[in-house]
């Protein structure tokens, strides 16, 4: 199935692989996806990587997204916009191309977990419709909890 994404939005390859680390690292302090394991997302069927670039080609953000066999819930792993261009309305895009996604892989929920001491990420998936149901405690490498946002994608 083909998916029609806002332009500039795209599957990513291997050859974006030095910019999402890049971002990746410029955009958590802690508890970052390694090189690896994005290379290893970039090869396996169960996940998938969205991109979106600029005229230029210059990668401007990335969204991740999990898949599991026999369940209709897939994952938001990670989502980052380079500095640059936040507040362009690059990750709402791309959070909006990862539903459709979802929804055509047949899941028909988005979960994701986001630090109760970010803001900007809690705003972000609060205006696309996300809301908390729970919580895990001690989540992230610095012992901070985390907050459990999902969206039911039919509606
Ligand atoms: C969170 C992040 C992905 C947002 O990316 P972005 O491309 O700047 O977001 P958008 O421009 O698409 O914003 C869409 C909406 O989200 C909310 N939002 C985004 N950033 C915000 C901020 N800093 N403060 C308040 N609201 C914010 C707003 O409602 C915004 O809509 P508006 O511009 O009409 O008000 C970006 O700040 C980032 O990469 N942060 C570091 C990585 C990170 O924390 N990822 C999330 C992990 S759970």
């Amino acid at each position: 199935m083909t998916i029609p994404y806002r332009a500039g939005i795209c599957r990513a390859s291997m050859a974006d692989l030095p910019a999402l680390d890049r971002i990746e690292q410029a955009s958590f302090d802690g508890d970052c996806v390694s090189r690896r394991s994005f290379r290893h997302f970039l090869t396996r069927g169960q996940a998938l990587i969205l991109v979106d670039r600029a005229h230029d080609g210059a990668l401007r953000g990335y969204i991740a997204l999990l898949f599991r066999a026999r369940t209709s819930v897939a994952r938001v792993y990670t989502i980052a916009t380079d500095a640059a261009y936040r507040g362009m309305g690059v990750a709402a895009a791309l959070v909006t191309a990862a539903e459709a996604e979802a929804l055509a892989r047949g899941c028909t929920r988005l979960r994701l977990e986001i630090r109760p001491d970010n803001q900007a990420s809690q705003a972000l998936f609060h205006a696309c419709g996300y809301r908390v149901f729970g919580s895990y405690a001690d989540y992230y490498e610095d012992g901070a909890d985390a907050l459990r946002l999902e969206k039911p994608l039919l509606t």
